[in-house]
């Protein structure tokens, strides 16, 4: 019985070898490097109404993205060595710039949207020359660099309530919410990206890596996952993957979270901002939050010292 069963197995795993076989050859996957040959995921992506398709990415990947992606997707292209920071490696699904939460997928569009927007601080280009429909297929390309896309769906998009307007007193609470979370300690007080931290921080590939420092540039200025209010937003409460930069979801509520974007923003202190108007008008005085307490409805059976989960006051 023993013997009959392997008998078949090995004659399964043959089969197997040679359909495999057949299979690469008949779809022309390059052999290329010291992975075994398999063929290519047919992956797609969604961008409103293009599809994009993985086989129409694959030669404008080849021809303007390997040079730094590398042909496997690992991100070792020729040029990797030269660059700081490191060209994504597709190959681990993980993304900076997501529009869900800390851990999982980005959505297609999520990676649409930063291809065309290139990464500020980098050397990742900004590419706005290609059609939509090249582009989309480009995201359906990258999908196929790692099994995550076929076991895992993108995360769901964080909801965003609508930003309130911008007052003394939101960027007053912003200042303590950034206080209190120690964001000072990685990005300094003046948001300077020299925190206490900041030099001693390293990428989940042990790369150096500087908190952003919002206080560079002018109008230019603008943050790796885009420039507006919401992309801020999204920034905190997604979290940078990869990198030290965390999540703050579960400390940080919706609607506070507003006000620590309009704090951030005053930290652009060349940059024209809405924020930047209110806190002139104040003589550049952010003065000190007072806790609302009606705002704070505290159950009867809240602790004394709330632990850091309970909100952001
Ligand atoms: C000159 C080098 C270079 C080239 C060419 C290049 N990239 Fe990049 N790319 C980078 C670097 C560097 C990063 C990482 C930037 C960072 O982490 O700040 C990156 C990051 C990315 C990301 C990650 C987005 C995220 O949220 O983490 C995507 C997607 C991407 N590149 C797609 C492409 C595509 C598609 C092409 C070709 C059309 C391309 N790149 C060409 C250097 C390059
Ligand atoms: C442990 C260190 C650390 C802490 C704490 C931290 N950050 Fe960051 N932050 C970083 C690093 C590192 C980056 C740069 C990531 C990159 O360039 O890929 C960053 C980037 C950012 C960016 C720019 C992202 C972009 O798109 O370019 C914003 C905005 C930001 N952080 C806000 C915050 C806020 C708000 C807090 C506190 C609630 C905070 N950070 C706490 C390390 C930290």
């Amino acid at each position: 019985m023993r013997v009959i069963q392997s008998v078949y197995g090995f004659a399964g795993v043959l089969g197997l070898i040679l359909a495999g076989g057949f299979t690469v050859s008949a779809q022309d996957v390059p052999d290329v490097g010291p992975h075994p040959p398999q063929p290519m995921r047919a992956m797609e992506s969604h961008i409103g109404n293009v599809t994009g398709h993985a086989k129409d990415g694959k030669m404008n990947f080849r021809r303007y993205c390997a040079g730094c992606h590398g042909d496997l997707g690992d991100g070792n292209g020729e040029n990797a060595q030269w660059i700081d920071p490191k060209p994504r490696d597709f190959t681990i699904a993980t993304f900076k710039c997501r529009s869900t939460p800390t851990g999982t997928l980005p959505t297609d569009q999520d990676l649409y949207n930063s291809i065309g927007r290139g990464f500020t601080n980098s050397n990742m280009p900004i590419w706005n020359t290609f059609s939509p429909q090249q582009r989309a297929d480009l995201v359906a390309y990258i999908k196929t660099f790692s099994a995550r896309w076929e076991k895992e769906k993108a995360g769901d998009v964080i909801k965003i309530p609508p930003e309130p307007p911008v007052t003394l007193e939101s960027i007053a609470h912003g200042k303590a919410l950034f206080t209190k979370l120690e964001c000072w300690k990685c990005h300094g007080p003046q948001g300077k990206g020299d925190g206490p931290s900041a030099s001693t921080l390293t990428d989940s590939k042990d790369q150096p890596i500087r908190p952003y420092n919002f206080a560079d540039g002018r109008d230019d200025s603008r943050f790796k996952c885009g420039s507006t209010n919401q992309d801020i937003y999204k920034i905190f409460m997604t979290g940078v993957d990869g990198t030290p930069m965390p999540s703050f979801a579960d400390v940080i509520q919706p609607n506070d979270a507003w006000d620590l974007v309009h704090f951030l923003r005053t930290l652009q202190i060349h940059r024209h901002s809405k924020e930047n108007e209110v806190l002139a008008a104040a003589h550049g005085v952010i003065p000190p939050y007072v806790e609302k307490q009606e705002n704070n409805p505290a159950p009867a059976a809240q602790p004394e010292n709330k632990p850091p989960s309970s909100g952001g006051h």
